[in-house]
């Protein structure tokens, strides 16, 4: 199944990972040349997305000067013959046929209030949410829970992985039922559970589709 709309909740505030993000929004931190960014859109893309939806903050405008295009640089490397680097440029996915949509949480209200957001945007199929902050370093990932959406009958698919149970109280911990096929049937989520009391090592991660009757 193709998820045409990708929503990116990224208003989180990342006090977490301060001072890197006293300036720099941490979507924008790179892994060696390559923001985390660019790694969910990437991400977003294989998954066919043709809407991408960012949920941002106003105090984040290099999110949205990532997003677009910068015709100037663009004529100036191409003047320059720096073919190289002009086809990085182009390589972000701000291309003709993919809608860029810049919204804003006004008041960082949490990742639910945060996805709400983006309702406006949302169309009629399933969308798939990423936050780009939990790396993934498969870019397929998406197109795989996008496939097992349409075989699952679920409502909805959270990413998930299992974890050492010294870290389950990190995370969001899934109740699982038995493996049916590529999906886990969940029956509930506990947050961050201390070890004794956890329900199993199967952690929540920043990849979600959900029904769109879920707004
Ligand atoms: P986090 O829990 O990582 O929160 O959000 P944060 O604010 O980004 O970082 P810390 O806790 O201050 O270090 C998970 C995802 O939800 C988004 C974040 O941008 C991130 O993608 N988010 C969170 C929002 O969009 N709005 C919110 O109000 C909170």
């Amino acid at each position: 199944m193709q998820l045409d709309t990708v929503i990116f909740p990224v208003a989180g505030q990342g006090t977490r990972m301060l001072p890197a993000t006293k300036a720099v929004p941490k979507e924008l931190l790179p892994v060696y040349d390559t923001p985390l960014l660019q790694f969910a859109v990437d991400e977003a893309l294989a998954a066919g997305a043709r809407r991408l939806v960012f949920v941002s903050h106003r105090s984040k405008p290099a999110l949205e000067a990532y997003m677009s295009r910068d015709a100037e640089l663009e004529a100036d490397l191409d003047a320059k013959g720096k073919t190289g680097p002009l086809a990085d440029l182009m390589s972000t996915g701000a291309s003709s046929d993919v809608q860029v949509i810049f919204t804003y949480q006004e008041a960082p209200l949490g990742l639910g209030h945060a996805v709400a957001c983006a309702a406006p945007y949302v169309g009629q199929g399933p969308v798939g949410v990423i936050l780009p902050d939990d790396l993934i370093l498969n870019p397929g990932c998406l197109a795989a829970m996008a496939d097992a959406y349409g075989q699952s009958g679920a409502k909805s698919l959270i990413a998930g992985m299992e974890v050492p149970i010294n870290q389950v109280s990190r995370y969001g911990i899934f109740a699982a039922k038995a493996p049916h096929g590529d999906t886990i049937p969940a029956t509930g989520l506990v947050e961050k559970p201390d070890p004794a009391v956890a329900p199993s090592r199967l952690a929540a991660i920043g990849r979600y589709v959900l029904s769109p009757d879920i707004f």
